[in-house]
């Protein structure tokens, strides 16, 4: 359904009346404390000693957004290392994208010509006690996330990776071990484990604003059908391949083809639900309580790419692996799970090549009330239309009861549609530059290094949230792998497949690979070493 104007305009008020509201103690103690907004949702503080010295390790199209990301004063930026020759100078100079500035823009020409070059990681490596490095921020395509982590690790740096964690659950598992074994910090780049905006959508759905959650609906759909639209399929710069032809193969790529369209093969990506869906059923988890999944089946399809009749000419002969089009179901356990199996709560997802009518999101469908994420950017909430009730749906404003009957805060809607509400800007509150959480996120994780270094691992368990641990650590993004890997191979298998409690532990050896094996797949090559 496309809501107009109006109706968004009302969702993003009331999103912000109920955050106001239901989260008036915590937001007076935000403003009280004073070190930046980000700090104090996620509980940290300001840095107290020097930045971190930090790597970067591939600056291409997030790399880049990183680098213009991070925060000056938690993190110093030292040195970047990147393959590709064209990638290396758009660390520096940008790529004239408002979200890719490059170093000069971000820390002044001074500081950014101070800023050492590398040709790849192993350089960068053998410069580390030269160059004083301490951690680094890893954005490489995703076969060599974990090689190149635990290289990392070996080296002595603290590492953030970006997602998905790795390319199977065995690497994440060992990967996890290592950094345990070293006492370094592993974070994973799943930024809305740092965005305010779904912080507080999160609460919202805690504090049982939206009733029982029964179905979220999640979909990023893109429409690559036009010639030259596919941002996954870019061409090979010339100076690139100049460089590097007969050289990536040490690096883990078979040809500068698939190190520059990585995403498109199984040897170095992990499809749609690795690139798009990982991040959208991390937000589906977060909000139904942090849980695991029951299982999972789906449909995916080569349907587009190379169909003999679909498509234009150029479509035919693309090298893709992986499926075009996906269409998966989760079954995740309600509250209740436990002494009820009926109260399950299903998330669907889809993400799609040919049409992008809607923008991509989380639709959040409570027996109370209806919460829209629109692209990590924009939250919209609506009352349920009860019969007899005082009204709810699209055009309700409403307003949020704090300590009712029930002791939670309930929605009530008002009586006219936009006539009683209050005034606001279009963004209702909150601003169209709203942090997707990137910053947050390396701050957190600087903070962490400078304040939990030695005792992050207390009794071999990463330091608890609550107690100021990472939000989004090895052990939280190894659970998005395993949704997202899982559900590729629920696809490719035409199963329902049940979810294991084992594959999320990382002290056991069983992972989905091993169990769920493909054709031409040994089983015993994916059983993680414990
Ligand atoms: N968090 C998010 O929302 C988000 C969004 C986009 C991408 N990502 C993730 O970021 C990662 C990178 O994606 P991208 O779009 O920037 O890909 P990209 O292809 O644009 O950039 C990857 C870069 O890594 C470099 N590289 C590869 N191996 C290297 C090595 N051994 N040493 C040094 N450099 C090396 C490549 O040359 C390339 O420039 C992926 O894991 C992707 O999933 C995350």
């Amino acid at each position: 359904m496309e809501l107009t104007p109006e109706q968004q305009k009302l969702g993003k008020e009331n999103f912000s009346t109920a955050v106001s509201v239901s989260r008036r103690d915590f937001l007076k103690g935000a403003v009280a404390g004073s070190t930046g907004l980000g700090a104090a949702y996620f509980g940290y503080e300001e840095l107290k000693g020097e930045p971190v010295r930090t790597a970067f390790i591939g600056t291409g199209d997030e790399g880049n957004i990183l680098l213009s990301e991070h925060p000056p004063k938690f993190m110093d930026v030292v040195a970047v290392a990147d393959l590709r020759p064209s990638n290396q100078k758009r660390a520096i100079h940008g790529d004239g994208n408002d979200a890719r500035i490059g170093l000069i823009r971000k820390v002044g020409k001074e500081k950014a010509g101070q800023v050492k070059i590398f040709d790849s990681h192993k350089d960068l490596l053998a410069a580390k006690d030269e160059l004083g490095i301490e951690a680094v921020v890893i954005a490489v395509p995703l076969n060599q996330h974990q090689p190149i982590g635990l290289e990392c690790l070996d080296a002595g740096l603290h590492v953030l990776t970006e997602k998905l964690m790795a390319h199977n659950i065995k690497q994440c598992k060992e990967w996890i071990r290592k950094a345990r074994e070293k006492n370094l910090l592993l974070a994973v780049g799943h930024q809305r484990h740092y965005s305010v905006l779904y912080d507080n959508a999160a609460s919202l759905v805690h504090d049982g604003l939206l009733g029982d959650i029964k179905f979220i609906r999640a979909q990023w759909h893109r429409n690559n059908s036009f010639p030259n639209s596919d941002q996954w399929n870019p061409g090979i710069k010339k100076e690139d391949m100049e460089a590097l032809e007969g050289k990536v193969q040490e690096f883990g790529y078979e040809s500068v083809e698939q190190l520059v369209r990585w995403r498109l093969f199984n040897g170095t990506g992990g499809g749609l639900m690795a690139e798009l869906g990982s991040h959208q059923m991390d937000a589906a988890s977060i909000f139904l309580g942090h849980v695991h999944p029951i299982a999972v089946s789906g449909y995916g399809g080569k349907n587009f790419y190379g169909v003999k009749g679909v498509g234009s000419l150029d479509k035919q002969d693309d090298p893709r692996d992986i499926d075009d089009h996906i269409y998966v179901t989760f079954e995740f356990p309600g509250p209740h799970y436990a002494e009820d199996q009926n109260d399950k709560a299903i998330v669907t997802y889809s993400s799609i090549n040919t049409n992008r009518f809607e923008p991509y999101g989380e639709w959040v469908y409570g027996s109370r009330g209806t919460l829209i994420m629109k692209g990590e950017k924009e939250a919209l909430l609506y009352k349920e239309e009860g019969r007899g009730s005082q009204g709810g749906g699209p055009d309700q404003r409403l307003w949020v009861v704090s300590g009712s009957a029930g002791g939670g805060p309930v929605l009530e809607a008002y009586e006219t549609s936009s006539g009683s509400a209050k005034k606001s800007d279009d963004s209702g509150g909150w601003g169209d530059n709203i942090s997707r959480g990137y910053t947050e996120e390396m701050e957190h994780f600087c903070y962490a290094i400078r304040n939990q270094g030695p005792d992050y691992y207390p009794g071999g368990k990463p330091l608890p949230r609550e107690e100021g641990g990472l939000r989004c650590n090895g052990v939280v993004a190894m659970a998005d792998a395993i949704m997202a890997l899982t559900a590729n191979r629920a696809m490719a298998r035409h199963e329902r497949v049940v979810f294991k409690d084992s594959w999320f532990d990382p002290d056991s050896p069983d992972t989905p690979e091993a169990d769920l094996p493909l054709e031409g797949e040994n089983p015993e090559d994916f059983r993680a070493t414990v």
